[in-house]
């Protein structure tokens, strides 16, 4: 068994490649070393990030993430536990929305526009449930064709 976490956060400027680079770097390195794997997407100051493995390293990690300063408002949108992982063989991708399916795009959009309700508390919804769902499932496809 493997634990999964998938949150949205919000950055306060536009992030350049730059900076995102650095985050990627960092968390390659990092997740290489505790067996973490997952996917990042950044679109209009919004990040939605998914990550993934042995419960300790990431709850030890996600509360690292969760108080960086470049980014706030972090919502968890789901968590628990999968028999398996959804990308094994990434330490941290990265993708635009842009390059999935519009279908997944769209679960994108609408869980940032959740997770920006004020009243917003995760497992309440089942909305919420159902578009990480969908969200993940269609990822799997991609990361299959893509992943080297
Ligand atoms: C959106 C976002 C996603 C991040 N994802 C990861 C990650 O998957 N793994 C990781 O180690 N750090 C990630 N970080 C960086 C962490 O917040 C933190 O800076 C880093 O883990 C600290 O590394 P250290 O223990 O080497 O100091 C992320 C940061 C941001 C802003």
């Amino acid at each position: 068994m493997i634990y999964r976490l998938v949150y949205v956060s919000k950055t306060d400027h536009d992030m350049s490649t730059q900076e995102i680079s650095e985050i990627l770097n960092t968390a390659r390195r990092n997740n290489t070393r505790d067996q973490l794997s997952g996917l990042l997407i950044y679109f209009d100051r919004k990040f939605l990030q998914v990550i993934e493995g042995p419960m300790a390293q990431l709850e030890q990690r996600f509360a690292k993430i969760e108080n960086d300063l470049r980014h706030s408002r972090v919502r968890v949108m789901a968590k628990g536990k999968s028999p398996e992982r959804i990308f094994p063989s990434w330490k941290m991708g990265y993708t635009d929305p842009e390059e999935l399916s519009a279908e997944r795009r769209a679960s994108v959009f609408e869980l940032d526009k959740l997770a920006g309700e004020r009243r917003f508390e995760m497992g309440e919804n089942e909305r919420v449930q159902m578009l990480v769902k969908n969200f993940l499932i269609g990822v799997r496809v991609n990361t299959r064709e893509r992943c080297g």
